[in-house]
């Protein structure tokens, strides 16, 4: 692994694991291609400032020309692709351009990969999905393994889905040398918030309603992103070419649960403000349509394979998150002054509150 294309790297994860490598990797170079989506930003990159070592390019996954103009240019040898439409919320509104960008954006990248590295087996392609694309688990069901069928309920993870089998699909067929991670949920800095913990934190902070959706019984497993980082690392460098591998924290609160969890750390926080107790602000809205209720995984292939252990205990990350969300006025000015965030919490959250209990 000398040069890395990070597609996404300036989205959530993707700059967290740019960082992350850089860091952990002195010899590697890295080029971000990212699109800068309503998601993506610079500022996320912002304190990157090693030009020999991290570049930013501009562009779509679904331009081949430009996909494959960066593979030549910066002889890739390592692809980690990330860039995807990845809010459920949105998929629901608007799903054709998770389509777009999360079947046919991989499937370009695959062959870009496949025409430029015909026969090397010195590579790798490394596709990031996620523990959505195998649907809801019933409450009484053990975690699932590798080996489960998938069954994708929201576009967004009838999206990504769709490319996992593609990737698959490229390593029978052309020996392409592909890894694939799936992960639960994230949280930690540079999240957009839109998802359920920054929104919360930032939410909580201004005193606005912190929207539940249904009766919040619904189950995740929260992953600090430096762990799933770690995990991305060690599957990439050590994983078998062809494996799958998941990635999760092993934490299962329930939806209400980290609400209320981040609201005892926003009162710690802010112990002065007029909303305090932050919980008064917690607001049962109507549902998500077609909501899995519960998602869980079986990591022990990364653990026993490649020795990879989640280090970050959920209340010390919450607790870290929130101080970043605090501490990151300029960034999340940033956000807020988008026209798409605007637009989105216009439309989703200051309309929405329909009480449900
Ligand atoms: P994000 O929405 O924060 O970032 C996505 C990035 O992709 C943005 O920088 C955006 O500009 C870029 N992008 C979008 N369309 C593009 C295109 N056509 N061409 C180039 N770049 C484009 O997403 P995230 O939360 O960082 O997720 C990253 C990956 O991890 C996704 O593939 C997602 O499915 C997966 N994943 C996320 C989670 C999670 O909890 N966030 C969990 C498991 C898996
Ligand atoms: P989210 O962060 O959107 O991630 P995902 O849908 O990929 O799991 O949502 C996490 C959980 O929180 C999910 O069950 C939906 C719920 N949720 C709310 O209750 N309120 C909200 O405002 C948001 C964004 C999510």
């Amino acid at each position: 692994m000398n040069n890395v294309l990070v597609t996404g790297g300036a989205g959530f994860i993707g700059s967290n694991f740019v960082r992350h490598l850089l860091a952990a990797r002195p010899g590697v170079r890295i080029v971000t291609y990212d699109l800068l989506t309503y998601a993506g930003s610079l500022e996320n990159l912002r304190d990157l400032s090693d030009p020999a070592r991290h570049v930013f390019v501009h562009g779509d996954i679904c331009d081949r020309g430009a996909v494959d103009r960066v593979v030549a240019e910066h002889g890739v040898d390592t692809v980690v692709h990330f860039a995807a439409e990845s809010h459920v919320d949105r998929s629901i509104v608007a799903p054709g351009e998770f389509v777009r960008t999360n079947v046919t954006g991989t499937f370009t990248l695959l062959e870009a990969a496949r025409a430029a590295w015909a026969g090397r087996a010195d590579v790798r392609f490394h596709h990031v999905s996620t523990d959505e694309v195998y649907g809801a688990l019933a409450a009484d069901a053990a975690p699932v393994t590798e080996h489960a069928a998938y069954a994708p309920r929201s576009p967004y993870a009838a999206s990504k889905a769709a490319s996992d089998h593609l990737v698959r699909a490229y390593a029978t067929t052309y020996g392409l040398p592909v890894t694939i991670s799936s992960c639960s949920n994230n949280y930690g800095p540079y999240q957009f918030p839109e998802k359920l913990v920054p929104l919360m934190i930032v939410h909580g902070a201004l005193g606005k309603p912190l929207p539940v959706y249904g009766d919040g019984g619904q189950i995740r497993d929260w992953l600090h992103v430096d762990d799933h980082c770690a995990a991305i690392l060690a599957i990439v460098e050590r994983g078998r070419a062809g494996e799958t591998y998941h990635v999760g924290g092993g934490n299962q609160p329930t939806n209400l649960e980290v609400v209320e969890r981040l609201c005892a750390l926003l009162d710690a926080r802010y112990p002065g403000a007029a909303h305090a107790p932050h919980r008064s602000l917690i607001k049962h809205v109507a549902d998500r349509p077609g909501h899995d209720r519960r998602y869980d995984l079986d990591f022990t292939k990364l653990q026993t394979e490649l020795g990879w252990r989640p280090r970050h205990a959920l209340a010390d990350g919450l607790a870290a998150t929130v101080a970043w969300y605090a501490g990151s006025g300029a960034w999340l000015a940033a956000v807020r002054d988008s026209d798409d965030y605007r637009r989105w919490i216009a439309l989703n959250y200051d309309g929405r509150a329909v009480e449900v209990t």
